[in-house]
């Protein structure tokens, strides 16, 4: 077992080599350059990240671990390859794709996200899970963020990996991104180990901001301080920097990040017909349940105030209102966790 991972972890470190080169000094690497510089990547960044390329074969990682003589039935164990259907052999698991390799918190490559060129499906291919690699533990660049994340004891995290590339260029060294699978306690774990507050910075889209609720429970659940940076137009934070810049990325988005209390009521509010008054007068209620299960009075004033504001209704009433619930809440659950489920009781009612 230890001698088949140290083996794994070797033909892992050639294949990264390998396709980096295929994509940066071969004719099969044209077309996916091409589409990497159409899309920002300068070439310190394919350096840094080791972006490569797999060739459009079914024989090409093949032939270069079987001339090595590394066994590929424990190469197919690693995720590396893919037994043939009729048992005869193995072929190459990553075919036509940008290949990110992702590293273990030590900076060995333990396995492979390949993106197809266009618009194919599936747009990731992931390595699966082998001895090497857990995703559900894996942090995409946590090896080369640990150190900012321990300074700044902070960390940020992003959706997807070119978010967290192109955070990099533009200067936020602490980001990393979850393998595409939900975000789990033991991300949140390695999370709490290494910093005191986490800002997430999903997708602007619904996906990315449902994402960002089911996620905001699980850090908080470890203690950490939890913020969120919204973007626009449903945008993500690669799009978001191609098209305003890395300076407006970093002034306007990762240094105004909000509250989770915010970031709930602003949700929310997206998802009532203010425009209607059953939708308004839902929107007020829930945003009510919201603020109400926070422990300090102070910041459930604030909150109440703001909501106050919106449609003219007096603090009073809302305070009122605000206490009643409370006061359920302690009949129902009198030894309560703020846990992940009170939360998701208080946004799915209503
Ligand atoms: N993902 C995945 N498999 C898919 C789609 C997405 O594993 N078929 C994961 C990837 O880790 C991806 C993340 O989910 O980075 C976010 O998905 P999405 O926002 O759709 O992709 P982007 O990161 O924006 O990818 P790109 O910019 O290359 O389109
Ligand atoms: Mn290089
Ligand atoms: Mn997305
Ligand atoms: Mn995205
Ligand atoms: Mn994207």
């Amino acid at each position: 077992e230890q001698r088949d991972r140290k083996i794994l972890h070797e033909a892992h470190d050639y294949a990264a080599r390998y396709y980096h080169y295929l994509l940066l000094n071969t004719e099969f690497g044209r077309a996916a350059k091409a589409y990497l510089r159409d899309r920002g990547m300068t070439d310190k960044l394919i350096d840094q990240f080791m972006i490569g390329y797999a060739p459009d074969r079914w024989d090409a990682l093949t032939k270069f671990l079987e001339k090595r003589d590394y066994s590929l039935s424990l190469m197919e164990q690693g995720g590396l390859l893919s037994a043939k259907n009729d048992g005869s052999g193995y072929v190459d698991r990553f075919r036509d794709r940008i290949m990110f390799p992702i590293w273990d918190r030590d900076g060995k490559v333990i396995a492979f996200a390949g993106r197809v060129l266009g618009d194919g499906q599936p747009k990731y291919l992931n390595s699966s899970d082998s001895m090497l690699f857990h995703k559900s533990r894996s942090l995409y660049n946590f090896h080369q963020a640990r150190p900012s994340i321990r300074k700044s004891r902070k960390v940020v995290l992003f959706e997807g990996y070119m978010d967290v590339i192109k955070a990099w260029q533009a200067g936020v060294h602490n980001g990393v991104a979850t393998m595409g699978t939900a975000f789990t306690e033991e991300h949140a774990e390695i999370m709490r180990r290494n910093a005191d507050e986490v800002i997430i910075c999903y997708d602007g889209d619904d996906a990315g901001q449902a994402a960002a609720l089911k996620t905001i429970p699980m850090l908080e659940k470890t203690g950490l301080r939890v913020w969120v940076a919204l973007l626009p137009g449903r945008k993500d934070p690669d799009e978001y920097i191609a098209e305003y810049g890395p300076q407006s990325f970093l002034r306007e988005i990762m240094d105004q990040p909000v509250s989770v209390t915010k970031f709930r009521l602003i949700f929310l509010r997206k998802s009532h017909k203010l425009l209607e008054e059953e939708g308004r007068k839902n929107y007020v209620l829930e945003g009510v349940r919201i603020v109400a299960e926070l422990d300090s009075p102070t910041e459930r004033e604030f909150y109440l105030k703001e909501l106050s504001r919106e449609f003219g209704l007096t603090l009073d009433v809302l305070k009122q209102e605000c206490f009643q619930i409370r006061e359920t809440m302690r009949k129902v659950h009198p030894q309560r966790d703020k846990d992940e489920q009170s939360w998701n009781n208080g946004m799915n009612e209503g």
